[in-house]
């Protein structure tokens, strides 16, 4: 099979370009990384040439001889369509899970992206607590970083109010999203808090600056960044019109929800305003 033409190259690929279709990749902004499955990674090899390794710049030893898709750092969204080889490389991990190396893609050179650390680190953390986990995803999506100026940064508050601005949002993330402040990106550091808050949830904010989710399928990992992103613009929208609510969806409202759909809600995000 052309490498091209497998299922999860192709799910991969819809998804970067269904991220630059809602705005949400200007430049070179946000990246993808998706885990493959050992059945998916030998049904191409026969097209992998392999490159030196690199270090990680972080140790995800959970992830050890893992291989993952990804898009490659200062690549466009735009282009993933039009130029996969160019714009997103297949990595293998080394045993100690300290280095990678590219063995697809990336044709006239590059590196993966540059938040790899906190794409492999929130792969890790995922993994041990559900196997089913496989992609990671960071958009710079326009109304979550608006409100990232003018909410105060607590995972309870933004929780509570993407709750309120939707009434699927905590059905589609009853865990809550949390918060990162402003970090400098591209680092370690950053990859270690959001990693943090990933052991708790399926969403986290980087403040000033985008989000971060994390799903079992490219469908439920897109559709989370979406779901989340949407309620943002209706928050947006509302604090456009007045500063506050003429009414709204109750704490009680919510408990009916949870029991209803079968969710469990924590009560911290549930408190009385
Ligand atoms: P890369 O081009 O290195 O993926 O960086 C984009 C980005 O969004 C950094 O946070
Ligand atoms: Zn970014």
């Amino acid at each position: 099979m052309r490498f091209l033409e497998a299922e999860f190259v192709q799910g991969f690929i819809r998804m970067a370009n269904d991220g630059w279709e809602q705005g949400w990749h200007e430049r070179n902004g946000g990246n993808l990384s998706y885990r493959v499955r050992p059945e998916e990674v030998e049904s191409v090899r026969e097209h992998f040439t392999c490159g030196e390794w690199q270090s990680i710049g972080t140790t995800v030893p959970e992830l050890s001889k893992e291989y993952f898709l990804v898009t490659g750092s200062g690549k466009y969204f735009r282009n993933v369509i039009l130029k996969p080889e160019d714009s997103i490389c297949m990595i293998e991990l080394d045993e100690a899970g300290e280095n990678y190396r590219i063995v697809w893609g990336l044709v006239n050179g590059g590196r993966p992206t540059s938040e790899l650390p906190s794409h492999l680190m929130n792969h890790e953390v995922k993994r041990l607590k559900n196997e089913n986990y496989r992609v990671i995803y960071h958009a710079h999506t326009t109304n979550i970083i608006a409100l990232t100026f003018v909410l105060p940064l607590e995972d309870k508050v933004f929780t509570r109010e993407l709750w309120e601005m939707a009434t699927e949002c905590p059905v589609v993330f009853p865990d809550g999203v949390g918060v990162v402040p402003w970090m400098v990106p591209g680092g370690r550091e950053i990859a270690v808090a959001t990693s943090e808050l990933m052991k708790k949830y399926d969403l986290a904010i980087w403040a000033h600056h985008g989000m971060f989710a994390a799903g079992e399928d490219f469908d439920l990992t897109f559709g989370l960044m979406h779901t989340a992103e949407k309620s943002a613009e209706i928050l947006v929208k509302m604090l456009s019109m007045r500063p506050d609510k003429l009414q709204t969806i109750t704490a009680d409202n919510f408990r009916d929800l949870a029991k209803d759909f079968h969710v469990t809600l924590p009560e911290e995000f549930l408190y009385e305003k």
